[in-house]
Protein backbone atom coordinates (compact mmCIF):
# COMPACT_ATOMS: atom_id res chain seq x y z
CA UNK A 1 0.00 0.00 0.00
CA UNK A 2 1.30 3.22 -1.25
CA UNK A 3 1.29 6.34 1.13
CA UNK A 4 -1.92 7.68 -0.56
CA UNK A 5 -3.61 4.52 -0.36
CA UNK A 6 -3.14 4.62 3.30
CA UNK A 7 -4.49 7.92 3.25
CA UNK A 8 -7.48 7.35 1.69
CA UNK A 9 -8.49 3.91 3.76
CA UNK A 10 -7.53 5.81 6.96
CA UNK A 11 -9.98 8.35 5.90
CA UNK A 12 -12.96 5.67 4.02
CA UNK A 13 -12.64 3.51 7.41
CA UNK A 14 -12.95 6.49 9.70
CA UNK A 15 -15.86 8.04 8.05
CA UNK A 16 -17.72 4.51 9.32
CA UNK A 17 -16.77 4.70 12.93
CA UNK A 18 -19.87 4.63 15.76
CA UNK A 19 -18.39 3.27 18.61
CA UNK A 20 -15.52 4.40 20.99
CA UNK A 21 -14.12 0.51 20.60
CA UNK A 22 -14.12 0.73 17.31
CA UNK A 23 -12.22 3.96 17.10
CA UNK A 24 -9.79 2.52 19.41
CA UNK A 25 -9.33 -0.37 17.03
CA UNK A 26 -8.69 2.10 14.10
CA UNK A 27 -6.30 3.64 16.43
CA UNK A 28 -3.85 0.03 17.01
CA UNK A 29 -4.42 -0.59 13.09
CA UNK A 30 -3.26 2.61 11.96
CA UNK A 31 -1.08 4.41 14.42
CA UNK A 32 -0.23 1.68 16.90
CA UNK A 33 3.09 0.39 17.45
CA UNK A 34 2.86 -1.99 14.77
CA UNK A 35 0.29 -0.54 12.78
CA UNK A 36 0.53 0.35 9.05
CA UNK A 37 1.93 4.13 9.71
CA UNK A 38 4.59 2.34 11.41
CA UNK A 39 5.41 -0.04 8.66
CA UNK A 40 5.03 2.68 6.30
CA UNK A 41 7.88 4.38 7.92
CA UNK A 42 10.31 1.28 8.11
CA UNK A 43 10.09 1.66 4.69
CA UNK A 44 12.01 4.70 4.60
CA UNK A 45 15.21 2.59 5.56
CA UNK A 46 14.75 0.31 2.51
CA UNK A 47 14.35 2.97 -0.27
CA UNK A 48 17.24 4.13 -2.27
CA UNK A 49 18.91 7.10 -1.01
CA UNK A 50 17.12 10.06 -3.67
CA UNK A 51 13.81 9.33 -2.58
CA UNK A 52 13.73 9.32 0.76
CA UNK A 53 13.54 12.48 1.38
CA UNK A 54 9.91 12.73 -1.06
CA UNK A 55 8.66 9.58 0.77
CA UNK A 56 10.05 11.35 4.32
CA UNK A 57 8.26 14.43 4.14
CA UNK A 58 5.28 12.70 2.47
CA UNK A 59 5.12 10.30 5.42
CA UNK A 60 5.15 13.18 7.79
CA UNK A 61 2.00 14.65 5.77
CA UNK A 62 0.13 11.53 6.11
CA UNK A 63 0.93 10.95 9.98
CA UNK A 64 -0.69 14.06 10.85
CA UNK A 65 -3.83 13.81 8.30
CA UNK A 66 -4.28 10.30 9.99
CA UNK A 67 -3.43 11.76 13.99
CA UNK A 68 -5.90 14.86 12.87
CA UNK A 69 -8.65 12.45 11.53
CA UNK A 70 -8.29 10.35 14.54
CA UNK A 71 -8.79 13.06 17.06
CA UNK A 72 -11.86 14.57 15.80
CA UNK A 73 -13.48 10.67 15.27
CA UNK A 74 -12.57 9.83 18.93
CA UNK A 75 -13.81 13.26 20.26
CA UNK A 76 -17.32 13.06 18.01
CA UNK A 77 -17.50 9.62 18.95
CA UNK A 78 -17.56 10.35 22.76
CA UNK A 79 -19.93 13.10 22.33
CA UNK A 80 -22.22 11.27 20.13
CA UNK A 81 -22.65 8.25 22.37
CA UNK A 82 -22.79 9.97 25.63
CA UNK A 83 -20.23 7.33 26.81
CA UNK A 84 -17.52 10.33 28.03
CA UNK A 85 -15.57 7.30 30.73
CA UNK A 86 -13.60 5.88 27.79
CA UNK A 87 -12.48 8.96 26.97
CA UNK A 88 -11.27 10.71 30.27
CA UNK A 89 -7.88 10.25 30.88
CA UNK A 90 -7.41 9.65 34.76
CA UNK A 91 -3.58 10.68 33.96
CA UNK A 92 -4.09 14.27 33.34
CA UNK A 93 -3.62 16.94 35.91
CA UNK A 94 -7.01 18.61 37.16
CA UNK A 95 -8.28 21.53 36.15
CA UNK A 96 -7.98 23.10 39.10
CA UNK A 97 -5.51 25.86 39.98
CA UNK A 98 -3.37 26.11 42.77
CA UNK A 99 -5.42 28.44 44.50
CA UNK A 100 -8.32 26.37 44.33
CA UNK A 101 -6.78 23.54 46.59
CA UNK A 102 -7.41 23.55 50.47
CA UNK A 103 -5.10 21.69 51.70
CA UNK A 104 -6.31 20.68 55.60
CA UNK A 105 -4.72 22.42 58.13
CA UNK A 106 -4.51 23.10 62.09
CA UNK A 107 -7.75 24.21 63.85
CA UNK A 108 -7.76 27.93 64.81
CA UNK A 109 -8.33 26.67 68.67
CA UNK A 110 -5.39 24.53 67.96
CA UNK A 111 -3.24 26.79 66.03
CA UNK A 112 -3.72 29.33 68.94
CA UNK A 113 -2.65 26.82 71.44
CA UNK A 114 0.66 26.01 69.53
CA UNK A 115 1.19 30.02 69.36
CA UNK A 116 0.66 30.74 73.37
CA UNK A 117 2.87 27.24 74.13
CA UNK A 118 5.34 29.12 71.72
CA UNK A 119 5.54 32.48 73.22
CA UNK A 120 5.04 30.98 76.89
CA UNK A 121 7.96 28.92 75.74
CA UNK A 122 10.33 31.53 74.84
CA UNK A 123 9.90 33.16 78.33
CA UNK A 124 11.09 30.47 80.15
CA UNK A 125 7.69 28.23 80.47
CA UNK A 126 7.87 24.15 79.58
CA UNK A 127 4.53 22.51 78.79
CA UNK A 128 1.97 20.42 81.88
CA UNK A 129 -0.75 18.15 80.72
CA UNK A 130 -2.70 16.68 83.51
CA UNK A 131 -6.46 14.36 82.92
CA UNK A 132 -9.47 15.69 81.52
CA UNK A 133 -11.11 13.37 83.73
CA UNK A 134 -10.60 14.58 86.97
CA UNK A 135 -10.97 13.30 90.81
CA UNK A 136 -12.37 16.46 93.37
CA UNK A 137 -9.06 16.30 95.62
CA UNK A 138 -7.24 17.99 92.01
CA UNK A 139 -10.14 19.91 90.90
CA UNK A 140 -11.48 21.44 94.27
CA UNK A 141 -9.95 20.57 97.84
CA UNK A 142 -6.45 20.79 96.97
CA UNK A 143 -7.26 23.92 95.39
CA UNK A 144 -8.86 25.21 98.83
CA UNK A 145 -12.32 25.07 97.46
CA UNK A 146 -13.82 23.24 100.51
CA UNK A 147 -16.51 20.55 100.21
CA UNK A 148 -19.65 23.03 101.15
CA UNK A 149 -18.02 25.83 98.36
CA UNK A 150 -20.76 26.81 95.98
CA UNK A 151 -18.54 25.96 92.78
CA UNK A 152 -18.87 22.29 93.63
CA UNK A 153 -22.97 21.99 93.39
CA UNK A 154 -23.60 19.60 90.94
CA UNK A 155 -25.73 21.46 88.44
CA UNK A 156 -22.80 23.34 87.78
CA UNK A 157 -20.08 20.41 87.12
CA UNK A 158 -20.18 17.40 84.75
CA UNK A 159 -20.13 14.80 87.35
CA UNK A 160 -19.58 11.23 86.19
CA UNK A 161 -22.86 8.88 87.43
CA UNK A 162 -20.90 6.22 89.89
CA UNK A 163 -21.81 3.29 91.53
CA UNK A 164 -23.16 4.58 95.52
CA UNK A 165 -20.31 4.82 97.74
CA UNK A 166 -17.54 5.20 94.62
CA UNK A 167 -15.42 8.27 94.74
CA UNK A 168 -16.77 10.75 92.72
CA UNK A 169 -15.28 11.71 89.15
CA UNK A 170 -15.97 14.45 86.87
CA UNK A 171 -15.10 16.40 83.69
CA UNK A 172 -12.15 18.72 85.25
CA UNK A 173 -14.13 22.58 85.54
CA UNK A 174 -10.42 24.07 85.12
CA UNK A 175 -7.13 23.82 84.27
CA UNK A 176 -6.48 24.70 87.22
CA UNK A 177 -6.09 21.14 88.27
CA UNK A 178 -3.00 20.76 86.51
CA UNK A 179 -1.40 23.13 89.21
CA UNK A 180 -1.88 20.28 91.67
CA UNK A 181 -0.91 17.32 89.18
CA UNK A 182 2.67 19.22 88.52
CA UNK A 183 3.29 20.48 92.20
CA UNK A 184 2.93 16.84 93.43
CA UNK A 185 5.47 15.37 91.04
CA UNK A 186 8.00 18.09 91.21
CA UNK A 187 9.66 20.55 93.36
CA UNK A 188 10.11 24.39 93.12
CA UNK A 189 11.19 26.30 90.62
CA UNK A 190 8.25 25.59 88.99
CA UNK A 191 7.61 27.12 85.84
CA UNK A 192 4.52 25.89 83.49
CA UNK A 193 2.24 26.39 81.02
CA UNK A 194 -1.40 23.86 80.40
CA UNK A 195 -3.45 24.15 77.79
CA UNK A 196 -6.68 21.90 77.72
CA UNK A 197 -10.60 21.15 77.73
CA UNK A 198 -12.84 22.01 80.57
CA UNK A 199 -16.04 21.73 80.78
CA UNK A 200 -19.26 23.25 82.61
CA UNK A 201 -22.95 22.77 81.83
CA UNK A 202 -23.01 26.45 80.79
CA UNK A 203 -26.15 27.71 78.44
CA UNK A 204 -24.39 27.95 74.85
CA UNK A 205 -24.62 31.69 73.55
CA UNK A 206 -22.27 34.04 71.58
CA UNK A 207 -19.65 34.25 74.54
CA UNK A 208 -20.35 30.59 76.37
CA UNK A 209 -19.73 26.91 75.73
CA UNK A 210 -20.23 23.59 77.71
CA UNK A 211 -16.47 22.57 76.96
CA UNK A 212 -13.50 25.15 76.11
CA UNK A 213 -10.01 25.55 76.41
CA UNK A 214 -7.89 27.19 79.07
CA UNK A 215 -4.41 27.47 79.24
CA UNK A 216 -3.32 27.59 83.11
CA UNK A 217 0.15 29.02 84.13
CA UNK A 218 1.84 28.49 87.69
CA UNK A 219 5.28 29.86 88.31
CA UNK A 220 6.78 28.86 92.13
CA UNK A 221 10.01 29.82 93.41
CA UNK A 222 11.79 31.96 95.73
CA UNK A 223 10.66 36.10 95.68
CA UNK A 224 8.06 35.70 93.64
CA UNK A 225 5.72 38.44 93.40
CA UNK A 226 2.73 40.12 92.32
CA UNK A 227 4.95 42.45 89.85
CA UNK A 228 5.82 39.21 88.31
CA UNK A 229 2.66 38.08 87.95
CA UNK A 230 1.12 41.48 85.94
CA UNK A 231 4.61 42.25 84.03
CA UNK A 232 4.32 38.39 83.05
CA UNK A 233 0.75 39.05 81.57
CA UNK A 234 1.57 42.41 80.14
CA UNK A 235 4.46 40.91 78.20
CA UNK A 236 2.49 38.33 76.79
CA UNK A 237 -0.61 40.68 76.00
CA UNK A 238 1.79 42.52 74.32
CA UNK A 239 3.26 39.82 72.13
CA UNK A 240 0.32 38.21 71.61
CA UNK A 241 -1.86 41.06 70.51
CA UNK A 242 0.16 43.35 69.75
CA UNK A 243 2.21 46.52 71.40
CA UNK A 244 -1.26 48.92 71.30
CA UNK A 245 -2.89 46.05 72.99
CA UNK A 246 -5.42 47.78 76.16
CA UNK A 247 -5.29 45.40 79.09
CA UNK A 248 -6.78 45.91 82.78
CA UNK A 249 -6.36 43.91 86.00
CA UNK A 250 -9.72 44.19 88.58
CA UNK A 251 -9.46 42.62 92.02
CA UNK A 252 -11.20 39.79 92.20
CA UNK A 253 -11.13 36.36 94.47
CA UNK A 254 -10.23 32.80 93.51
CA UNK A 255 -10.54 30.27 96.29
CA UNK A 256 -6.62 29.26 95.23
CA UNK A 257 -5.00 32.91 95.01
CA UNK A 258 -4.65 35.60 97.27
CA UNK A 259 -4.90 38.42 96.34
CA UNK A 260 -6.60 37.40 92.55
CA UNK A 261 -7.78 39.73 90.11
CA UNK A 262 -9.12 39.24 86.57
CA UNK A 263 -7.54 40.58 83.51
CA UNK A 264 -9.55 41.59 80.66
CA UNK A 265 -8.49 43.08 77.03
CA UNK A 266 -10.31 45.46 75.00
CA UNK A 267 -12.43 44.09 72.09
CA UNK A 268 -13.01 45.94 68.98
CA UNK A 269 -16.28 45.17 67.40
CA UNK A 270 -17.06 45.38 63.52
CA UNK A 271 -19.17 48.05 63.97
CA UNK A 272 -16.67 49.65 65.26
CA UNK A 273 -18.08 49.42 68.81
CA UNK A 274 -15.77 47.80 71.63
CA UNK A 275 -15.76 46.73 75.00
CA UNK A 276 -13.26 45.20 78.27
CA UNK A 277 -13.81 41.33 77.93
CA UNK A 278 -12.70 39.16 80.22
CA UNK A 279 -9.79 36.82 79.05
CA UNK A 280 -9.25 35.06 82.52
CA UNK A 281 -8.26 34.85 86.13
CA UNK A 282 -4.77 34.98 87.97
CA UNK A 283 -3.52 35.74 91.85
CA UNK A 284 -0.49 34.82 93.95
CA UNK A 285 -0.92 30.98 94.81
CA UNK A 286 -2.52 30.87 98.24
CA UNK A 287 -0.47 29.29 100.67
CA UNK A 288 -3.19 26.74 101.42
CA UNK A 289 -2.58 25.11 98.25
CA UNK A 290 1.59 25.22 98.65
CA UNK A 291 0.34 23.32 102.35
CA UNK A 292 -1.63 20.96 100.22
CA UNK A 293 1.22 19.52 98.32
CA UNK A 294 4.09 20.15 101.07
CA UNK A 295 5.39 22.99 99.55
CA UNK A 296 7.09 25.45 102.29
CA UNK A 297 5.25 28.75 102.16
CA UNK A 298 8.16 30.70 104.18
CA UNK A 299 10.25 29.68 101.50
CA UNK A 300 8.25 29.87 97.98
CA UNK A 301 5.54 31.65 97.00
CA UNK A 302 4.26 31.76 93.42
CA UNK A 303 1.28 33.77 90.98
CA UNK A 304 -0.79 31.52 88.85
CA UNK A 305 -3.53 32.18 85.94
CA UNK A 306 -6.50 30.83 84.04
CA UNK A 307 -6.97 32.39 80.49
CA UNK A 308 -9.70 31.27 77.81
CA UNK A 309 -8.15 30.01 74.72
CA UNK A 310 -11.11 30.71 72.67
CA UNK A 311 -11.76 34.69 74.00
CA UNK A 312 -7.74 34.68 73.08
CA UNK A 313 -8.84 33.54 69.37
CA UNK A 314 -11.58 35.54 69.31
CA UNK A 315 -9.92 38.92 70.47
CA UNK A 316 -6.75 37.83 67.89
CA UNK A 317 -9.03 36.85 64.98
CA UNK A 318 -12.12 39.46 65.35
CA UNK A 319 -14.47 36.19 65.98
CA UNK A 320 -17.31 37.76 67.58
CA UNK A 321 -19.43 34.04 68.03
CA UNK A 322 -17.99 31.21 70.02
CA UNK A 323 -19.75 29.19 68.57
CA UNK A 324 -18.40 29.53 64.99
CA UNK A 325 -14.87 28.03 66.68
CA UNK A 326 -17.27 24.65 67.44
CA UNK A 327 -19.49 24.41 64.49
CA UNK A 328 -16.28 23.44 61.89
CA UNK A 329 -17.60 24.80 58.88
CA UNK A 330 -15.07 24.72 56.68
CA UNK A 331 -15.78 28.14 54.78
CA UNK A 332 -14.83 29.82 58.21
CA UNK A 333 -12.34 27.37 59.06
CA UNK A 334 -9.95 27.90 55.81
CA UNK A 335 -10.03 31.00 56.73
CA UNK A 336 -7.12 30.79 59.16
N1 LIG B 1 -9.54 28.45 87.25
C1 LIG B 1 -10.16 29.75 87.10
C2 LIG B 1 -11.42 29.62 86.28
O1 LIG B 1 -11.59 28.63 85.65
C3 LIG B 1 -9.24 30.71 86.42
C4 LIG B 1 -8.04 31.04 87.28
C5 LIG B 1 -8.10 32.07 88.18
C6 LIG B 1 -6.90 30.31 87.17
C7 LIG B 1 -7.01 32.40 88.96
C8 LIG B 1 -5.79 30.60 87.95
C9 LIG B 1 -5.88 31.67 88.84
O2 LIG B 1 -4.66 29.94 87.88
O3 LIG B 1 -4.78 31.97 89.58
O4 LIG B 1 -12.20 30.52 86.25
Amino acid sequence: MNLDELLAAAQQELATLTQADQVEAFRIKFLGAKGLLKTASDQLKTLPNDQKRGYGSKLNTVKQAVQAAYDAAKASVGQKSGNRESLVDITEPGRLSFADYHPGSLHIIHQTIDALTDLFGRMGFSIAQGPELEDEFHNFEALNVPRQHPARDPLDNFYLQQPAGAAPFMLRSQTSSVQIRVLETSRPPVRIVAPGRVYRPDTVDATHSFMFHQIEGLVVDEHITMVDLKTCIDQFAKAFFGADVETRFRPSFFPFTEPSAEFDVRFHYADGSSKWVELGGCGMVDPNVLEMVHVDPEQYTGFAFGLGVERIAMRKHGIEDIRLLFENDVRFLKQF
